[in-house]
Order: structure tokens, then C-alpha cells, then sequence
């Protein structure tokens, strides 16, 4: 694996040849890093399943540059959908829709739909208008972490996740430390209403705000299977406690306002929701990095993003 740093106008434009050219290359989101291949070519998607172990009925996120792409892999698109993506995107947003041709059951895990995002980081979306330059027509990219563990935030946590796994070949592009730190906000677009499946920075409120109507908000099952929405994910080795005490020696995530309990191991101080959202995956990383056996996490409290950080917390913390 070649670990490029600076990613200049030249290391992009030979990413996305070595995207098109079938290998794999780590990116930097938004959101979190992505493990990127060329959507359209079963080998090098196959390879993002061997490398993060993953089940291979799990559907992945196909990134396109623009909305103009939309269409490409989607059909049937509702209204809602479409206003979502021009005021959304780029952004930290997926789409769940109905597929078109193109997204062949190795990128759907053999749905009729298609989750599709266009990422606002800039070397994301560098590296995606380029690939699309050289013919390609969309990037498959789950988080480039190993099936379970927790999404990597910078270019050195993708490396400690799936380094060894990656063939020489492969690129881990470096953009810094991610900006929201936890993954797009999920909707599914296949019914009358849209229906957020994971949520994110963008927020049920926002998405109400913007289509001047409710979300869907039924507990039931959605007509859209999403198998890694399932109970445990995003954990650390570390066990964790949602709003427990910590003893000394154990780990301590809380905002700011919250004392560290004596002897505790502080692994972040957040003094908003947004740098929580940062910091959760930094830390929990920090956590298993010193050896921790246990980590005691204050929840954020309200709506919009503490929400997001809740879910996945609640996530971390089931085994
Ligand atoms: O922020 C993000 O979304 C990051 C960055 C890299 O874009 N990607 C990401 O991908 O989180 P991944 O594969 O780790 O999580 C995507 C989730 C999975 O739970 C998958 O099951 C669901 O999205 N998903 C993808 N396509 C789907 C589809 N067609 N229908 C239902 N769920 C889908
Ligand atoms: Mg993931």
C-alpha cells in the first residue's frame, strides 16, 4: 500500500487511474474515510468485502461527483429526493433509491435499490471528478474500517484498521482529520415519504425543514433492508458503558461540563455536539490504543446530531 500525504493535482489524478485501473484506494470524506473502488467493477468490489471482512449481502454507498449523476444509477426518483439532493449535497447525505442497470447486485447485496452520495470533501471530490474524466462512473465506498470496528477519522486510523490487508498497489490518500466525524445520514427515497435510516449531521429537523413535510418516523421495518444498521457496530475492543460511572483506571467521554471522575482516563472534553461528533471515534481509537478494558460514556443530551452520536454509541455499547 503507498501512503500518499500530499495529495496534490498529480497524486489525485493517479488515484483515481489506480481506481479505474481496479485497485483500491482509502479517501478521505467529510464524514469518514472511505475504502473506494470503481462501482462498476465486480473484482475491485470484491476486494473491499476480503479487506473489511464484511458479509457480502451488505449493500455498499455508490459516490458520484454531482446530481447530475443521479440518474446514472438511479430511477423513479421522487420530488423529495431530488430537492433533498440540491440542497444537501455535497454533503454528508446518502440516498436510498431505486436502482437503475448499472448498480449490479455486487454494489446492492442483491436489492432493487442503491444508496448514492456526493461528498463535499475536497479531495473526495477531486478524486471523483477525475475518475469520471477518465470514464468511470461512480466510487463503491464503505468506511474503511474492518466489519464492526469503528469508522477511521484520519489517514493513520485507516492505516492501523486495514493497512495489512490492502495489496501493494492500493492508495491511502491522507485530507487531514475528518470534519463530522461519523458517517452520512441515511434516507430511504423509495417510498412517499422519506425515511431516515441512519441519522447524521443532516438532521430529521433539516430534512423537514427543507421538504415543508414530516419524515416517517415508524419504528416498523422499512421496505429497504439495511443489514449493517444492525444492533452492534462501530465498536472498540474496549467494552462500553453508556452513562455509567467510570473507576479509575477505565476510560472517560463526556462534554466538557462533566467532571473527570477521579482516576478516570479523560479520552475527550467536547465542548459542543459537533466536536463530539469529531472527537467519538478519535477517542474511542484513544481507548483501545492505551489498553482499556472499559470506557464510561455521558450520552449528549437533545435532538439533531446528539441524536446520530447517540445511535451510534447505543451501538458500541451492544455485544
Ligand atoms: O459517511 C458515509 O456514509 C461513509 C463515507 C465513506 O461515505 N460510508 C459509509 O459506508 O458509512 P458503510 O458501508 O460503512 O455504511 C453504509 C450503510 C451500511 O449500513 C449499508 O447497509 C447501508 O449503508 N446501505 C448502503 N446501500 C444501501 C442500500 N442500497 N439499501 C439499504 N442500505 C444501504
Ligand atoms: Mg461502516
Amino acid at each position: 500500500m503507498e501512503f500518499i500525504s500530499n495529495c496534490t493535482t498529480d497524486a489525485i489524478s493517479n488515484a483515481a487511474k489506480a481506481l479505474k485501473d481496479g485497485h483500491l484506494v482509502a479517501f478521505p470524506t467529510e464524514t469518514v474515510y472511505g475504502l473506494g473502488a470503481d462501482a462498476t467493477n465486480e473484482k475491485a468490489v470484491a476486494r473491499i468485502y476480503s479487506v473489511k471482512a464484511r458479509p457480502n449481502d451488505h449493500p455498499l454507498i455508490v459516490h458520484i461527483s454531482s446530481i447530475n449523476k443521479l440518474e446514472d444509477w438511479a430511477t423513479d426518483i421522487p420530488d423529495y429526493a431530488i430537492k433533498l439532493a440540491r440542497e444537501f449535497w455535497p454533503g454528508p447525505m446518502t440516498l436510498i433509491l431505486p436502482r437503475k442497470e448499472l448498480a449490479k447486485d455486487f454494489i446492492t447485496g442483491g436489492q432493487n435499490n442503491v444508496g448514492l452520495r456526493v461528498p463535499a470533501q475536497p479531495v473526495a471530490f477531486a478524486l471523483l471528478k477525475k475518475f469520471e474524466e477518465l470514464g468511470g462512473q461512480g466510487v463503491a465506498a464503505p468506511s474503511a474500517n474492518r466489519f464492526g470496528a469503528v469508522s477511521p477519522t484520519t489517514a493513520d486510523a485507516v492505516v492501523e484498521e486495514i493497512g495489512k490487508y490492502l495489496d501493494q498497489t492500493d492508495l491511502v490518500l491522507d485530507g487531514d482529520n475528518c470534519l463530522i466525524g461519523i458517517e452520512s445520514t441515511i434516507i430511504d427515497c423509495t417510498g412517499l415519504v422519506p425515511k431516515v435510516l441512519r441519522p447524521g449531521a443532516i438532521t430529521e429537523e433539516m430534512i423537514e425543514l427543507n421538504l415543508e413535510k414530516n419524515t416517517d418516523k415508524s419504528e416498523g421495518k422499512s421496505a429497504v433492508k439495511a443489514p449493517g444498521l444492525m444492533a452492534s457496530h462501530y465498536a472498540p475492543k474496549a467494552k462500553v458503558f453508556l452513562n455509567s460511572f467510570a473507576e479509575p483506571g477505565e476510560g472517560f467521554l463526556a462534554l466538557s461540563k462533566f467532571q473527570t471522575p477521579v482516576g478516570a482516563i479523560r479520552l475527550a472534553s467536547p465542548i459542543s455536539v459537533e466536536q463530539y461528533a469529531r472527537d467519538l471515534y478519535v477517542a474511542l481509537r484513544s481507548a483501545d490504543q492505551q489498553g482499556l478494558k472499559k470506557v464510561a460514556v455521558v450520552v449528549p443530551e437533545g435532538t439533531g446530531l446528539a441524536e446520530a452520536i447517540r445511535d451510534r454509541l447505543t451501538k458500541a455499547a451492544t455485544r
